[in-house]
């Protein structure tokens, strides 16, 4: 076994908590699903993986306790808000956010799209509550400060660590609905892999083609984007009650390659007419969605994820053709 390291000599690793299944708590331990998400405290979290303290200094923060569904975009704000100002600290290595999974994938978008720091900044979740035989919380959070303690993790933007694997917060999205080895990026593969403790990149650090990044000084509240889901008979009655409603642009999960039925695609042609943005995303959650006569295409992004690139491009005031670029086209 390796000698202990000093605590002082070790890296400072900044919590930030939000909620969700790794905070989750049951009176059942196979109790995998009817959980309460968010139950647990950061004070806590931490005090279950004492073997933290051989890896990094940490404190913890609670910034939300909440299912990640409930993770909003004043949550948002302000964790990229604490992120930015907790790494400006030179005494702060890194930042590690715990997170419920079902958002987790546009959550950490949304950091590593507003986030503009070198230093690690790292999403963890977990698909089993505290409570449960085999939790995977505690390894996943170890593993979590672990890389944001790293020094190789620097320069690869926001990173998601769970199951030991690590991918990028840009490309990663969560692919299964109760498995422990949900988060992935099949196009993209991970960036890398925690072997023994410690993390395994794949490559030099690199940031995705394309990436945008986008300031959020003075930003108090984001213009509203909504997301419809593709189906068959389709009209364009729900695309003109978010209109109506006051969206200032619309995602639509299309079919196959963001692919709309006939009486959505003469609406979104009006709409391109008018100046207001319709992004086409698709509902299988992978592959890249090219342009068509209608809309913007969404590029590699998901429908959820595409939102986030739309609402942060708009409160910009974004023309459509610079909104068109942050999606490759
Ligand atoms: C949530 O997303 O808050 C609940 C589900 C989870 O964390 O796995």
């Amino acid at each position: 076994m390796p000698a202990p390291t000093a605590a002082s000599a070790l890296p400072h690793v900044v919590i930030l908590a939000t909620g969700g299944t790794i905070a989750g708590s049951s009176d059942s331990n196979t109790d995998t699903t009817d959980y309460l998400p968010g139950a647990i405290g950061v004070a806590d979290l931490i005090a279950a993986v004492p073997e933290i303290t051989q890896v990094a200094q940490v404190s913890g923060h609670q910034v939300a306790n909440v299912a990640s569904s409930d993770v909003d975009q004043q949550v948002l704000l302000t964790l990229s808000r604490r992120i930015t100002a907790t790494l400006a600290d030179p005494q702060v290595h890194g930042v590690v956010v715990t997170h419920g999974t079902d958002m987790l994938a546009e959550s950490a978008f949304f950091i590593d799209l507003t986030v503009r720091s070198t230093k690690p900044v790292v999403f963890v979740g977990a698909m089993r509550p505290a409570t449960a035989i085999s939790a995977d919380g505690p390894m996943n959070l170890l593993n979590a400060v672990t890389l944001a303690a790293s020094a190789q993790s620097a320069g690869r933007g926001t990173l998601v660590a769970l199951n030991d694997r690590i991918g990028s917060a840009y490309y990663t999205l969560k692919t299964h609905a109760t498995s422990l080895d949900t988060f992935g990026a099949d196009e993209q593969g991970y960036l890398g892999l925690m072997v023994a403790g410690k993390p395994h990149f794949y490559f030099e650090p690199a940031l995705p083609t394309g990436r945008p990044s986008f300031d959020i000084a003075g930003l108090d509240r984001l213009p509203r984007v909504d997301v419809l889901y593709a189906h068959q008979d389709q009209g364009p009655e729900l695309l003109d009650a978010a209109v109506a409603g006051g969206a200032r642009g619309v995602v639509i999960a299309g079919s196959g390659n963001g692919t709309l039925t006939e009486s959505l695609k003469q609406r979104v042609q009006e709409l391109d007419a008018r100046g207001f943005p319709v992004v086409r995303s698709s509902r299988t959650h992978n592959g890249y969605v090219t342009p068509k006569a209608e809309g913007i295409a969404s590029g590699i992004h998901s429908p959820s994820k595409a939102r986030w690139v739309l609402a942060l491009a708009l409160a910009r005031n974004e023309p459509l053709a610079q909104i068109r670029a942050h999606f490759g086209a």
